[in-house]
């Protein structure tokens, strides 16, 4: 297959490749960590419900614009949006989207690293049989001892960073293709596993009920903010990672059987991938409420949910020593091709900015480093300084995810539906289906802008009351 390149950052593959990559972005901590211990805190059925909702009518419109913005642009976020704005004759102020997703950026990896290095050290942990037999008081022990040792933290969390950007500096094309192939396949056979040792333990109808029982009482007015905030941090939007991706994606494809140009259609890819994210969240929560519910643990953990309730799991199952330390080390792979999107948008706009790429990644990769070990320390020195949200890592989570970016992805929305010519986003677009093309556009347009604002208005109205 041959495709038109444009990108000086270059071009996937693949429609295939593409797909890959994304989900590579998509699929990670906020899908095994994230979605289990926020569905836990928010009180379950309706809260997934509405998870599903927001993914449907919010995630999926705006992730098919950010894509159609950045293959349009061909750059990296900020000059996409000075590119896009100036040919729709708007003012330069649009590359604000880039600079508040380079923010976004920076805040996301910073804890994000903090957590993955906690996988990084359960992946060990798991290696050396510490989980062989744990019950559940002893499983929750282990979490806290990890997180009261803030030196051994922040080790994994150098690491990973390390890690990270190794893979940036090299240019995302070259190792991640081929890491995500590998990977996200293996990654979903073992949470199939993990889910199918979850229906025989005694909290599996528990666990089911908690889940997709739609007990709209419990609803409150944050969950909802958070629901919105989770839909798009797990498909990794409203900051530029997937209009960085974007960008290397290719119009289109030639058959190599037939020989004719085929174009790419941006919005059943785009679904493709928000299917298989949606499929390994769920999976997630799957395994590891009944997991809680059999160890009578605490619905509401919180951040420590999946390093409480897997070794539970294995612990207790035959080949648990390699299921555990392999599940793990995926989970670092998942976070790792994530982090490495979350790391592109800023490290190709210095790039383009005349820096080389090694420099680029370094200044970044400092950068979040340092950040992150607010986050570390969130866990043991500073677990008592609490402000706003919380602890320092409580802030940054918050910020970023329920605030920037449905912040990023209201203006994505609204320079997709409002400011850009109509003829040129849909050309861009390549749907066939001319009522689908209508749906999308009235989402962009109205639903999902109004949706966010709402939000934002309902949140700060009760914080102010
Ligand atoms: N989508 C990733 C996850 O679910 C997190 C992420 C957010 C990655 C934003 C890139 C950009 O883990
Ligand atoms: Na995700």
């Amino acid at each position: 297959m041959k495709q038109e390149n444009k990108s000086v950052h270059g071009v996937w593959g693949s429609r295939w490749v593409f797909i890959l990559a994304a989900t590579g972005s998509a699929v990670g901590l906020g899908n095994i960590w994230r979605f289990p211990y926020i569905t836990g805190e928010n009180g379950g059925g309706a809260f997934v419900l509405l998870y599903l909702l927001c993914i449907a009518v919010v995630g999926i419109p705006i992730m098919t614009a950010e894509v159609m913005l950045g293959r349009k642009g061909g750059l990296s976020p900020i000059n996409t949006m000075r590119k896009l704005a100036s040919e729709s004759k708007v003012t330069q102020r649009w590359a604000g989207i880039g600079i508040l997703g380079a923010l976004s950026a920076f805040l996301i990896l910073s804890f994000y690293s903090a957590v993955a290095s906690w996988a990084l050290y359960y992946t060990w942990e798991a290696a050396r049989g510490a989980f062989d037999g744990i019950t559940a008081t002893q499983s929750e022990a282990h979490f806290d001892t990890m997180l009261a040792n803030p030196w051994l933290m922040l080790g994994f969390h150098s690491l990973f960073m390390l890690l990270t950007m190794v893979v940036v500096a090299r240019g995302v094309k070259g190792g991640l293709e081929k890491a995500v192939q590998v990977l996200m396949p293996l990654l979903f056979v073992l949470l199939l596993v993990l889910v199918g040792y979850a229906t025989t333990t005694p909290g599996f109808s528990d666990a089911m009920n908690f889940l997709f029982a739609f007990d709209f009482s419990k609803l409150t007015g944050k969950a909802v903010l958070v629901a919105v905030g989770q839909a798009f941090f797990t498909l990794s939007l409203g900051m530029g990672a997937i209009m960085a991706y974007g960008a290397y994606m290719p119009r289109e494809v030639t058959d190599q059987k037939t020989g004719k140009k085929k174009p790419i259609s941006i919005l059943s890819t785009v679904a493709i991938v928000a299917i298989l994210d949606t499929l390994v969240a769920l999976g997630a929560g799957m395994a590891m409420f009944p997991l809680l519910f059999s160890g009578g643990l605490e619905v509401g953990q919180g951040p420590g949910m999946m390093f409480v309730t897997l070794p539970l799991a294995f612990g207790n199952i035959p080949g648990g020593v390699l299921f555990g330390s392999l599940f793990f080390l995926l989970v670092v792979c998942a976070a790792w091709s994530s982090s490495i999107s979350l790391g592109e948008p800023v490290v190709a706009w210095l790039v383009e900015k005349g820096l080389t790429r090694v420099k680029a990644a370094i200044l970044v990769g400092l950068g979040a480093w340092l950040l992150g070990v607010g986050s570390v320390l969130s866990f043991n020195v500073w677990e008592d300084n609490t402000f706003l949200a919380g602890t320092f890592f409580d802030n940054m989570e918050f910020l970023s995810t329920t605030v920037m970016l449905p912040l990023g992805g209201l203006l994505i929305a609204i320079f997709a539906g409002w400011v850009m010519k109509e003829t040129q986003a849909r050309k861009e677009l390549g749907i066939k289906n001319f009522k689908l093309y209508l749906v999308w556009r009235a989402l962009v347009r109205i639903f999902s802008p109004a949706a966010v604002i709402a939000l934002f208005v309902y949140s700060i109205w009760s914080a102010v009351a």
